[in-house]
């Protein structure tokens, strides 16, 4: 009987250290001081359209001075009519600059640092200048793996390399990278995407080590398919493996409503925003060793790993047996031809 005993005890063990850790990890979660974006100078890539528009708005709704950055001089302009129809008060500004975020870090160096002279340091920087190329990995061109690394990875590199050193210097800041579920795991079709958006988490947590004892603080967000100009566009050519693989896990998201909760979770300086229950399942999922955001996802991350782990597995299987699927279709109507 005494292996009973013994079981016990080392069960009883590990469940108390289990929780004393988790008492010492809630005590170093020191929250961010608090951050108001009235009157905050927000500058926003890819502001002109989708995601990065709607976060524009929800910034300044509430009070935000708006720099928007963007390739296309007349949609910039567009976005920012309907931007400032949303205005609390008549002070606030929204500034167009157009640039390519992706080509050559100087300019946009120049270019920010004509935004802060006219708005003031930049409190608040969106990353959210991006693109997708779906397609098998043979049939891409190794041209796109180089686009979509450069306007994606180096095009979020080049605008917080312009920001970030004023912000350190104020002690005070945050800085959101857009990145995707793709990001998160990797799909059949994504195989150039997600790689320039997993680079992305890399990027922010080394730098989210750096810059937190300055008070600056990192935010990943990880949206999911979301009804945008941009997603509308790439859904023509998108493979019909990657459409109903997506389709599968997860609804189509407006663009406003994803925004919204980009902006709160910015402001109260967590590191990894996501979107939906499938997004919160995947966060928690893929968490590694990323900062936690609060007591209670450390709790759910201990109790539930396991489970999610089961989870995940089972919608890799569904997946893979779409592309089967996909496959034996496919062959059929070829011999049929
Ligand atoms: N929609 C989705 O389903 C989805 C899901 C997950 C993640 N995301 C990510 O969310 C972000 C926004 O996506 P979206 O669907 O809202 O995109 P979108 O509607 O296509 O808008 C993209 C924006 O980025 C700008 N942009 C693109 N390349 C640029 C460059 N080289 N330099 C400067 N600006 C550039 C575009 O303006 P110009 O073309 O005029 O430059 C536009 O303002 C992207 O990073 C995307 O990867 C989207
Ligand atoms: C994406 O494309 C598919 C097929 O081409 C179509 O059925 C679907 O409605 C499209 N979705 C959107 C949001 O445009």
């Amino acid at each position: 009987m005494s292996w009973v005993v013994l079981v016990a005890a080392a069960g009883g063990v590990a469940l108390i250290s289990a929780f004393l850790m988790l008492l010492y990890i809630a005590s170093l979660m020191a929250s961010p001081k608090p951050f108001s974006l009235s009157g905050a100078h927000v500058v926003v890539t890819g502001g002109s359209s989708g995601i990065g528009k709607s976060i524009a708005v929800e910034c300044f709704k509430q009070g935000a001075f708006i720099t928007l950055l963007a390739r296309n001089e007349n949609r910039l302009l567009e976005a920012k009519k309907e931007i400032e129809k949303y205005a609390v008060n008549d002070k606030q500004v929204v500034h167009c600059i157009s640039v390519d975020v992706s080509k050559d870090s100087a300019d946009v160096e120049r270019v920010l640092k004509q935004a802060q002279e006219k708005l003031g340091p930049i409190d608040m920087l969106v990353n959210s200048a991006g693109m997708s190329v779906t397609g098998k990995f043979e049939d891409l061109d190794t041209s796109s793996f180089e686009k979509l690394m450069a306007v994606n990875y180096l095009g979020s590199v080049y605008p917080t390399r312009a920001a970030i050193t004023t912000m350190k210097e104020r002690r005070m800041g945050r800085i959101v990278f857009v990145s995707s579920q793709a990001g998160q795991v990797g799909l059949f079709g994504y195989s150039a995407y997600s790689a320039a958006k997993f680079a992305l988490r890399g990027l922010a947590e080394a730098l989210q080590m750096e810059v937190k004892p300055y008070n600056v603080y990192v935010t990943v967000a990880y949206p999911s398919d979301t009804e945008t100009p941009g997603f509308i566009e790439e859904n023509k050519t998108k493979l019909l493996e990657t459409r109903l693989i997506s389709e599968s896990s997860s609804p189509l998201y407006q663009p406003d409503y994803v925004a919204r909760i980009i902006v709160k979770d910015a402001i109260q300086g967590k590191f990894s925003s996501s979107i939906g229950t499938d997004g919160h399942m995947l966060n928690i999922l893929t968490s590694g060793m990323s900062p936690m955001n609060s007591l209670g996802e450390a709790l759910e991350t201990v109790i539930c790993m396991g489970l999610f782990r089961l989870i995940g597995q089972y919608y890799t299987a569904s997946f893979d047996s779409i592309v089967r699927r996909c496959m034996i279709q496919k062959e059929k109507s070829e011999k049929t031809d």
